[in-house]
Formats: structure tokens, C-alpha cells, sequence
């Protein structure tokens, strides 16, 4: 187990976030690896008073027949750092791919800085040039996003298509600073799960993007690479929407939490550590479930947070 981990037995004063009472005969059950992040530095605190970088007025969406967001409404002002929760198949991609410009929402309005955005509206050549260089979509799933044949041309690939001059210095510094500097000649369908996400943060970085999306950016890595990541995210003085089902990481991703429902509604919107503490609205989202426990021939059940992938 790497260091900055720690095995933890929760008693009834230590009690996590997410856990019922525990058994009173002191059953050793309720054993969970805490993750202990260093923080770089502390959300900068969003000014009240300005204009909103991103703006959902009365969203919906379906696919065909079949709703997956309802009525959704917010807006994330510029420094916020926000986590996007809720159960699978809730609709937490397809609102990334809206606030990305990927799909146009079936109703309401998406705006980014006052102006709408839809993929029609993106063709827009100075629209286009604008929202693209200016919001980043990291995908769950890095393979779908790396194509060049080397991890250089996979970092450069943005700054080359907007046509900026000092490509090179860029593709270096951004690859230095996820930790992929040593693999720049690498094809990189050779590197490991962990690598291949640093190298598409790079290549979206490499933009300096003032909007970073995210999508599930943990769920295929080893805790050591979560622990980076988070570093990493933390440390970013960039507006970020992280989405996660993972309720031990969200209060490490953002202070904000934004949770969708079961129903395809926005059930919550407001501090993360406030929606930790109840129990019924995470139930709600099924963000948490009860099973039966047995240690011998005695049983008994509580609730527990959902924190595998
Ligand atoms: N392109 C698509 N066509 C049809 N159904 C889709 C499509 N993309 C997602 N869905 C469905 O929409 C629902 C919400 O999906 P998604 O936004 O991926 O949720 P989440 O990211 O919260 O798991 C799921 O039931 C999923 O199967
Ligand atoms: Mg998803």
C-alpha cells in the first residue's frame, strides 16, 4: 500500500461520512482506506460579483424516447471548482458533452460567457476558435482521444490546429509537468492506462484552456495516480466541473457539489460537505446502498458509501 495511504478502523467517533452506526459488538467490518491528498492550494474563492463563465438555463435532453436530464439549471462563475455526482446512466456525460458543445441540449439554453453555445452555433469560425481554445473536455476514456503517432504530436495537436507559434516550448512544459517528459517519442497506444490520461490532460492543457471538464478522470487509475491527480487538479488555477460517483473523492475535487438524481433532476446544489452529511439525498441519488453484513452466525446491515469504481 503506498504511503499516503493509511488503513483506518471507524469507531463511533471516528464514523466516515456515508456510514450508519456502526456495529455496537465492534465487528472489525467497517475497515476503509483513507485518502489523505496534500493540498497545493485552496480554492480561490469566486467573486461573487461576476458575470457567470458557465450558464444552464432549464436543461433537458433525451435520446430518443428516453430522458436523461430534466430541467437542470445552474451557473459556475470563473475559478469555481465544481463536482458533478451522481449515479451511472444518471446524465452526468451528457451534460459535460453539452457544457463542451458536443450535443445541443433537446431544450433550455447552455451558455458560455453570455453566449450560447450549440455545435451549430460552433460553426462559427471565431466562435469556434474561441470556445475550443477556452473549454476542455477530458473523456472517461483516454484511448478515445489519443490518435497521433507520438506522445509530442498528441500534445501538440491543439496548438497546432489554433496555429500557435511556440508549440514546442508548450508540448515540453505541459508534458514536464504531468510527468510525461520522458515519453514524448512514444507511440502512445505503448504507455499504461495512468500515462495515457496524463498525456491527454497535457494535450488539453497545452491550450491553457480557462475551463477544464472531467469526466470520471479517476475511475481507471490506481490510488497513487488518483492521489497525483487530484494534486495535480487541485494545484490548476483553472474553472473545473469534475464529474465522479465517488463520494470519498468529491470533497478533494471541489467545494461545490452539483448531484443528479435518479430522475434526471438536479437534487442538490450547494457545499459538498453539506450533501456528505445527508444520508437521505444521497440514498436519493443512489450514491449510497445498504447490504447485509455476517460475521458468523450474527448479522446485521448499514449503509455504505459507494467508493469502488
Ligand atoms: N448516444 C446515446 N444514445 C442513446 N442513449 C445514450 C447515449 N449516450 C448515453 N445514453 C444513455 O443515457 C443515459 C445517461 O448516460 P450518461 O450521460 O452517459 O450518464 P452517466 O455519465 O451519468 O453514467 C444512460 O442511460 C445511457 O445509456
Ligand atoms: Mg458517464
Amino acid at each position: 500500500m503506498p504511503d499516503s495511504y493509511a488503513l483506518k478502523r471507524y469507531d463511533s467517533a471516528t464514523l466516515p461520512v456515508g456510514f450508519s452506526t456502526p456495529p455496537s459488538d465492534g465487528f472489525n467490518c467497517c475497515f476503509k482506506a483513507e485518502m489523505r491528498y496534500r493540498v497545493i492550494h485552496p480554492d480561490p474563492a469566486p467573486a461573487s460579483d461576476s458575470e457567470p463563465m458557465l450558464e444552464v438555463i432549464g436543461v433537458g435532453h433525451r435520446y430518443g424516447a428516453v430522458e436523461v436530464l430534466r430541467d437542470i439549471s445552474f451557473a459556475i462563475r470563473p475559478g469555481e471548482k465544481v463536482v458533478l455526482l451522481g449515479c451511472n446512466g444518471s446524465g452526468k456525460s451528457t451534460l459535460l458533452k453539452i457544457l463542451n458543445g458536443l450535443i445541443a441540449p433537446g431544450s433550455g439554453q447552455f451558455r458560455y460567457q453570455t453566449e450560447e453555445i450549440t455545435p451549430t452555433r460552433l460553426k462559427s469560425p471565431d466562435l469556434h476558435r474561441r470556445f475550443r481554445g477556452e473549454v476542455a473536455l477530458l473523456f472517461q476514456n483516454p484511448d478515445a482521444m489519443l490518435f497521433n503517432p507520438s506522445v509530442f504530436d498528441e500534445i501538440a495537436f491543439g496548438p497546432r490546429q489554433m496555429g500557435l507559434d511556440d508549440v514546442a516550448q508548450r508540448v515540453r512544459h505541459w508534458a514536464d509537468q504531468v510527468g510525461v517528459g520522458a515519453h514524448l517519442q512514444r507511440p502512445p497506444f505503448t504507455l499504461s492506462g495512468g500515462e495515457k490520461q496524463k498525456v491527454c490532460l497535457a494535450a488539453l492543457l497545452a491550450l491553457e484552456p480557462k475551463v477544464l471538464l472531467l469526466d470520471e478522470p479517476t475511475a481507471a487509475l490506481d490510488p497513487r495516480s488518483t492521489g497525483w491527480l487530484v494534486d495535480f487538479l487541485g494545484g490548476l488555477n483553472i474553472t473545473t466541473v469534475t464529474t465522479t460517483h465517488n463520494l470519498s473523492l468529491a470533497p478533494e475535487l471541489g467545494k461545490r457539489g452539483l448531484v443528479l438524481g435518479e430522475d434526471h433532476s438536479l437534487i442538490h446544489d450547494g457545499p459538498i460537505q453539506a450533501l456528505l452529511a445527508d444520508m437521505e439525498k444521497l440514498a436519493a441519488a443512489n450514491l449510497v446502498h445498504t447490504h447485509r453484513h455476517r460475521h458468523g452466525n450474527l448479522e446485521h446491515r448499514h449503509t455504505h458509501v459507494h467508493d469502488w469504481q
